[in-house]
């Protein structure tokens, strides 16, 4: 069942994800070789709290933290630990979901580590572009598979894996709701695309073999090569003409300055 949103739940779901960008602007402030992902977390729990917010992942079918903090070869879902220490050169996937007044936000970002490889650098940047590129097909009279395949396309042409466990959604008075918005699929299939449903939009592409495990904790998902895979992921409202993106990379764009790509 698809909940088409009013103009009111959009601007509601719209001012969680503000809270949630300026969440990862605290966040990024502290990403530095040293900090442990356990202090990331304590981060955004407290900022969120401290505005309102309630940190949606916490609890969420068990799940233990604010924050998905997912370095290097781990896709999603990594677990914020005292023992995981960031160190230069590492990237970090950070992934989290706020219920304010109701309404969820959902939106992650791949932050690199100091000095990062370049070929690592080119997977950020394609991640990123493809998610731009999907969300372009986000509009009314398109189908959810030109989204899809978009993206699919975007990243396997440069060589890139297209993790299929782990799929976007629908969102809105619930973290998860249908539809699913798969980063593969093929041009002109899936369902119309209508005013007023919103979207989270969030491709999952590795460096090397797109397949992924899960760890013993049963949420840590790596990829069986253990290379690097980034995230990035937006929650946009459905328009005609031109999608209206929810959430925003804005502040942390004001942080990172010149470091942002
Ligand atoms: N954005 C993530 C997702 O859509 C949020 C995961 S929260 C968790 O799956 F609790 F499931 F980890
Ligand atoms: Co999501």
């Amino acid at each position: 069942m698809i909940y088409l949103k009013t103009d009111e739940e959009v601007e509601l779901m719209r001012a969680s994800n503000i809270l949630l960008g300026k969440t990862y602007a605290e966040v990024a402030k502290s990403i530095r070789p040293g900090v442990t992902t356990a202090e990331l977390d304590k981060i955004a729990y407290e900022f969120i709290c401290d505005h309102g917010g309630r940190p949606a992942c916490l609890g969420y079918e068990g799940y233990p933290a604010t924050l998905c903090t997912s370095v290097n070869g781990v896709v999603v879902h990594g677990i914020p630990s005292k023992e995981c220490v960031l160190k230069e050169g590492d990237i970090i996937s950070v992934d989290s979901s706020i219920e304010l007044n109701g309404w969820h936000s959902d939106s992650a970002y791949t932050f690199p580590v100091g000095e990062v490889a370049p070929e690592v650098m080119q997977l950020l940047r394609t991640t990123k572009e493809a998610l731009y590129l999907g969300i372009e097909q986000a509009v009314t009279g398109r189908r959810l598979g030109d989204v899809s395949a978009t993206i699919q396309q975007h990243c396997e042409r440069a060589g890139y894996g297209v993790v299929r466990e782990f799929v976007g959604h629908g969102i809105g008075r619930h973290m998860h709701e249908d539809p699913e918005v798969c980063n593969y699929g093929r041009r002109g299939n899936g369902i119309m695309l209508k005013s007023g449903m919103t979207l989270a939009i969030e491709p999952m592409i590795t460096l090397g073999r797109r397949q992924v495990v899960i760890e013993d904790d049963g949420w840590t998902a790596r990829t069986v090569d253990r290379k690097p895979a980034a995230h990035y992921e937006h929650s946009v409202c459905v328009r005609n003409g031109k999608a209206d993106i929810l959430s925003t990379f804005e502040f942390i764009r004001e942080v990172l300055g010149d470091r942002f790509i």
